[in-house]
């Protein structure tokens, strides 16, 4: 039994300069040496030639194969399949050190929000370990073999067991009350009103954490065993998790591949987890809400197809309607969204166990095209041969249409509308004025109300009140264009992992950035990781990846750690391939001027926005100065 309390991160930063990852490596893998470093076989994956490199100098492994990496307590925890505080204390051990603890609290640099990832981590890790360790674990692991779940797969997304019991969790990481309190702000335990006591949310059932896409645990959905109510429960909100947003495996997807082919949306975690079990790792699953703009929007930052996957019946059907509802505003050009509607009484999990994977990726290819759903789901019930059918066709569809953001996509949509209708597309337009009457879509239940109108981007009437206020018209052009820079592909990544990846190999370089406040703040999590790091090494200026690692693992978790370290690993192939030209420090300040310049784009881009949608006198003050500035720029500009 692993005592509890954490590891004091001076513990682990200590541990890590007195092992060397070389003996530590070379005892359980053999390692040759090559040049600067040394070689094996990689223990992680089937090979004949070593591609498995260690490097003594930063305390890091790597694979070329199948991109491992990670420092000492990394190999130890995967080779041996440990958790962290176990390999720390096996690593300790090794070195004659006794582990110290901290009775909970960590350093008070460390904000609350990290203290919550941090317990959710924790939680994550206790609850996989009850999965081989509880005295109970017969039921579950024979529940999710009856399932038909392998071990590897139950790996990969890191199911555990939420034991029986009111207060397991409690005991385990909430002894002090600071502890006890995040947690409850994490949705892990429940705060009895009557006397302020609190006790486990999930008791005795099957864990799935929900990781955000940098890997970090930010909820569970917990499954009952048997046949009891509820069936599955989920986190509630809290600071960290967000139902709106996120999307159940879309970690574990981004992982499994390069370039994801698409992603296919499905209800259940337990249909993600069975597809993937098939090689179909690109499902996802929302948490138990519809699928809406946020999700899509989330969706196609990693893919440009997204698959709607719903159960034949007329439930499915009107699930589908709300999704193409939300699917709508977010259709850019290049962007494609299909609807698959599976058998009646079937889900993903069961039908690709019974037809397999072969043929189930050939459903999700077939599957119906949004602009053929649209048109079917309007033209229900009407009949569009005679004129009245074809005028309530257009007059349906039109508002629908009119939610799609401006593009070649949206003309064709009107064009085929009017193909369909026999009315042209001017005429077409002129049923979308806003307040055009989209009462009886809603009877038919297509969907929700659009947002009121000064939220909506395309209504004539906005943008004529934005052209005003903004000056000209043409403004719009050049501000919208994304900014590109020549010679940007040189290399792999773009500018916000690269900072970060550059920042992993050369900590020093912490040193080139001003303030990480302002990438704390941005809208972006590559960003806001880059802003962490560099706090970090602001704070911690001797820190190397291998310590940078080790203070990740203790504050985020595995997943979130090999996240980190694949970026690494991947600038090291990177740079190691351009050796001789590569000037770190000058990439990466190349890299923060394209950041700075992407941010100074997308405020120039809310800003319009929202002079477009609001008068200019109604903008707060600070917004008037920026729009006047950025009014004096360009006019200078144009000289
Ligand atoms: P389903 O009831 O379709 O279950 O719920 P499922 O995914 O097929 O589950 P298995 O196969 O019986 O294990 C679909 C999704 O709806 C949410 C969950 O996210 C679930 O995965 N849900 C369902 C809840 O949040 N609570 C519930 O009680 C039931
Ligand atoms: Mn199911």
């Amino acid at each position: 039994m692993v005592m509890s309390g954490l590891i004091p991160q001076h513990f682990i930063d200590d541990l890590l300069e007195r092992v060397d990852i070389v003996d530590v490596i070379d005892s359980r893998v053999k390692l040759k040496k090559s040049g600067k470093n040394y070689s094996a076989c990689c223990p992680f994956h089937d090979e004949k030639t070593p591609s498995f490199t260690v490097s003594p100098d930063k305390q890091f492994y790597y694979c070329f194969g199948c991109g491992a990496s990670g420092n000492a307590i990394g190999f130890v925890i995967d080779y041996e399949r440990l958790s962290f505080p176990e390999a720390v204390e096996s690593l300790a051990r090794l070195c004659g050190l006794d582990v110290p603890r901290e009775a909970g609290e960590r350093p008070a640099e460390d904000s609350e929000r990290k203290k919550l990832y941090q317990l959710l981590a924790r939680a994550d890790q206790y609850y996989r370990l009850q999965l081989r360790r509880h005295t109970n674990r017969a039921e579950p692991v024979n529940y999710l073999k009856q399932r038909g779940l392998s071990g590897e797969i139950a790996r990969d997304f890191a199911i555990g067991y939420a034991p029986p019991g009111w207060d397991n969790l409690l005991r385990e990481l909430g002894g002090e009350a600071q502890a006890k309190r995040l947690l409850v702000t994490g949705g892990m335990l429940v705060e009895r009103p009557e006397d302020n006591k609190c006790y486990d949310r999930f008791r005795h059932r099957i864990m799935f954490p929900i990781h955000d896409t940098r890997g970090r645990v930010i909820g569970f959905g917990g499954r009952v065993l048997g046949n009891d109510k509820p069936k599955y429960l989920n986190s509630p909100e809290t600071p960290v998790f967000h139902k709106g947003r996120e999307l159940y495996g879309l970690y574990q997807a981004r992982q499994a591949y390069r370039q994801l082919p698409r992603l296919l949306v499905v209800e259940g975690y337990m249909d993600v987890v069975a597809l993937a079990q098939f090689g179909i790792r690109y499902g996802v699953a929302t948490l138990g809400t519809a699928c809406g703009e946020e999700h899509l929007t989330r969706a196609f930052k990693c893919t440009t197809e997204v698959v709607f996957c719903f159960d034949g019946d007329s439930a499915g059907r009107s699930a589908a309607r709300r999704a193409l509802e939300s699917a709508l505003p977010t259709m850019e050009d290049g962007r494609q969204v299909k609807f698959l509607f599976l058998p009646e009484g079937e889900d993903p999990d069961t039908l690709v166990r019974q037809v397999g994977a072969e043929k189930f990726t050939r459903l999700i290819e077939n599957a119906v095209p949004l602009e053929e759903f649209l048109f079917d789901a309007v033209a229900e019930g009407l009949d569009t041969q005679s004129m009245e059918g074809r005028a309530r066709l257009s007059k349906l569809a039109a508002p629908l249409l009119d939610r799609l953001p401006k593009g070649v996509f949206r003309e064709l949509m009107f064009n085929s509308l009017a193909g369909r209708t026999g009315l042209n597309t001017d005429t077409l337009l002129e049923l979308v004025e806003p307040g055009a009457d989209i009462a009886e879509q809603l009877q038919r239940g297509i969907g929700t109300p659009p947002p009121a109108p000064e939220g909506r981007q395309h209504s004539p009437a906005d943008s004529a009140a934005g052209d005003k206020a903004a000056g000209s018209a043409s403004m719009q052009g050049p501000l919208r264009r994304p900014a590109r820079q020549r010679g940007e592909r040189r290399l792999q990544l773009p500018a916000q992992k690269l900072a970060s990846a550059l920042l992993l190999q050369h900590p020093q370089l912490a040193r080139e950035v001003g303030e990480p406040a302002v990438y704390l703040e941005a809208d972006d999590e590559d960003l806001q990781l880059f802003g962490e790091l560099t706090q970090l090494l602001l704070q911690r200026p001797n820190y190397t990846i291998s310590r940078i690692l080790g203070y990740w693992r203790a504050t985020y978790g595995a997943a979130a750690t090999e996240e980190l370290a694949r970026l690494a690993a991947n600038q090291m192939l990177v740079s190691a391939a351009q050796l001789r030209h590569f000037d770190p420090k000058k990439e990466f300040n190349d890299s923060l001027a394209r950041i700075a310049q992407q941010l100074e784009s997308k405020h120039q881009q809310l800003l319009l926005e929202k002079v477009k949608t609001s008068a200019f006198n109604n903008l707060s003050s600070d917004d008037k100065r920026r729009m006047q500035e950025l009014l004096t720029r360009r006019s200078k500009q144009a000289k």
